[in-house]
């Protein structure tokens, strides 16, 4: 008896052919890993010109690396960045790419409505067995995927900034992501040669939901005057072995960024003092001292 193509019929899919959407820092770093380990992918984003600056990038850090791996065979590892870049092609259609995708990966601007538009649209046009992921940091997934009538093949992939060198994939699985749809990711982040953990879709996953309350509470000390900002840094580095301080880990991040992801969170939930604004992260912020992107933030910047 034919039934149609049932979710239920969707089983184990293996992940080769790879749409990423948003060819900006986290985009284009996926891409990159992706395609470096056998898959084809197509990288979309909104003009030809974020595309080809985003291909130059990858191929020049694609030369980098070779340059170390390869030191003793130039040749080979030329071939090896041909190779990789043929594994990349570009687009500014979406629901084209979408359409011979085994997974649409997104990794555009950090907005609710602008993500469930993109997903919405693609869910008409993506086959059925296509798995949607979204790289987003402080969205719910639940909710973006909302938008589609697949939200048992729909799941969070959240990677870390450098992507080429940052080992971790956070997998998040929402109350309705099918155990396949789970196991799929968990095997796609394994293929990307990353170490994934399991996350269920609550505020910050696992790591930013340590970290941004830490860097939060590191703030606050220092705005209560128990604590120089270079004395914190140097206490953490020192005596927790961390690789950077709270004060230069938000500058690095982007103290854009940091406001961002706690107000969302302190709006779904005041009550938590986990979440409680900083009046010198919003001053900072307010003044465009975003960190290092922006020349000053804790700290000042050449
Ligand atoms: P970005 O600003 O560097 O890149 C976003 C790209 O998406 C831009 O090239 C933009 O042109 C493109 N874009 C925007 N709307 C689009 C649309 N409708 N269709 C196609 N392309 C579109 O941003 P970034 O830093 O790469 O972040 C992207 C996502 O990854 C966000 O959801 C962010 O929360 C998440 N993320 C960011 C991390 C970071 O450290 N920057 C870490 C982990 C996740």
């Amino acid at each position: 008896i034919c039934r149609g193509f049932s979710s239920s019929a969707v089983r184990n899919v293996v992940i080769k052919n790879v749409t990423i959407i948003g060819g900006g820092q986290m985009g284009a770093g996926i891409a990159q890993v992706a395609a470096s380990t056998g898959h084809s992918v197509t990288l979309v984003d909104t003009n030809d010109d974020i595309l080809q600056k985003a291909v130059k990038g990858i191929e020049g850090r694609l030369k980098r690396v070779v340059k170390k791996k390869f030191a003793d065979k130039p040749e080979a590892g030329e071939e090896f960045v041909q190779k990789v870049l043929q594994n990349v092609s570009t687009s500014t259609d979406a629901a084209s790419a979408a359409q011979s995708s085994d997974l649409v990966l997104e990794a555009i601007v950090e907005n609710l409505k602008i993500k469930q538009d993109l997903f919405g649209q693609l869910d008409k046009v993506a086959p059925a067995h296509t798995i949607f992921a979204s790289n987003t940091s402080s969205l719910p997934i639940t909710d973006i995927a909302s938008s589609t009538n697949r939200l048992d093949r729909f799941g969070g992939l959240h990677f870390f900034n450098p992507v080429p060198v940052m080992k971790l994939v956070e997998v998040i699985g929402t109350s309705a992501t099918s155990q396949d749809t789970f196991d799929s990711l968990l095997n796609f982040s394994k293929k990307l040669g990353k170490t994934p953990v399991s996350c269920k879709d609550t505020p910050g996953f696992i790591v930013n939901r340590l970290l941004v309350p830490y860097m939060l509470e590191a703030i606050r000390l220092h705005e209560r005057g128990h604590g120089s900002k270079e004395d914190i840094d140097i206490a953490m580095k020192l005596g927790a072995g961390y690789p950077m301080g709270p004060f230069e880990l938000g500058d690095y991040v982007g103290l854009d960024t940091v406001k961002f992801i706690i107000d969302g969170w302190s709006a779904a939930d005041p009550s938590n003092p986990l979440f409680a604004p900083s009046e010198m992260l919003n001053k900072l912020v307010a003044e465009g001292k975003y960190g290092k992107k922006s020349g000053e933030g804790f700290y000042k910047y050449k």
